[in-house]
């Protein structure tokens, strides 16, 4: 039997089929039913065993500066991301790829491993590429996990990383979560659509699909790409290589160079209430949802 994607929705009774149940911090990971069953035996499978979690992190950047160490409730928002990526249990080593000694300094100072990479990174992957190089140690899998969102669950993490995993297929995972309807229009949102077996067919900052009346479907269950993803390590070398493309550009989207060069992309639905940091106005939001939440 080919394993199935379930598009879920709030009226049928189908969407249990394809919902995993993590219980820790009160997430809920929701795969392809075809990834079930590696997902709960995967402490026994060799293949792309040795993970490493990469979070790259800038200081300079156009839409907000020093963003890895705007301090979110008192705490670096790079140690937030830090302290959730340490609780991930596919992770068998994470490091900080930066290329700016101030950010360098505050993760050495809470006890992160800290590769320092040149400025002329173009892309966090570019940086993780370069990071992993300059490691000694070999690995099989490559997790970014991005400084944006700082409330992503270890859950997450390791649910992309065991996607990976179980689709040899492919060698980039990633996640998606519902899409709130106000961030339809919101073109810092990126949407994606999957095809029947869970693999991305295209991202978009865009609404895909696009409804035939124009207007926002309220009862299609839309995905925004959440930023977490992995590569397979042999990928991860040639991947900044591989030459710009047209609808990557277009869209300034990286992850579009993968799939417009024909290789298969891994996606996993989660349910993740997402709020990536990319202004100062987002920081506040998060915040006030920590504090209502009593997260510290
Ligand atoms: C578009 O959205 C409406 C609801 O707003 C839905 O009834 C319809 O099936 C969707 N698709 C098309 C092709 O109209």
């Amino acid at each position: 039997m080919s394993p199935s994607w379930t598009t879920p929705s709030a009226s049928d009774g189908t969407s249990s089929s394809w919902l995993v149940h993590g219980l820790l911090a009160g997430a809920t990971i929701v795969a392809a039913a075809g990834a079930y069953a590696v997902i709960s035996t995967s402490r026994s499978a060799k293949f792309r065993s040795r993970v490493i979690g990469i979070i790259p992190a800038r200081f300079s950047s156009s839409r907000f500066q020093g963003k890895p160490l705007v301090p979110i409730l008192g705490k670096p928002m790079i140690q937030r991301i830090w302290e959730r990526a340490k609780l991930a249990t596919t992770i068998d080593k994470l490091v900080v790829a930066t290329d700016d000694d101030r950010i360098a300094e505050i993760c050495l100072g809470f006890g992160a491993d800290v590769i320092m990479t040149s400025e002329s990174c173009r892309s966090g992957t570019e940086r993780c590429t370069e990071a992993l190089q300059k490691l000694r140690e070999k690995f099989d899998i490559v997790v970014n996990i991005q400084v944006d969102e700082p409330l992503i669950e270890p859950e997450i993490i390791d649910g992309v990383v065991k996607a990976l995993q179980a689709a040899p297929d492919a060698v980039f995972s990633t996640a998606v979560t519902s899409l709130k309807p106000e961030d339809a229009s919101d073109p810092n949102r990126v949407k994606c659509v999957v095809d029947t077996h869970g693999y991305a067919i295209y991202f978009s900052r865009g609404l895909i699909p696009y409804n035939k009346s124009g207007n926002v479907n309220r009862n299609f269950p839309y995905f925004l790409h959440l930023g977490i993803q992995s590569y397979d390590a042999k990928f991860l070398k040639i991947y900044p290589e591989l030459s710009p493309t047209l609808l990557q550009l277009e869209e300034d989207l990286e992850q579009l160079k993968v799939l417009e060069n024909g290789y298969k992309m891994k996606v996993i639905k989660v349910d993740h209430d997402a709020h990536g940091v990319y202004t100062s106005e987002d920081v506040e939001k998060i915040e006030a949802l920590m504090r209502e939440r009593n997260l510290s």
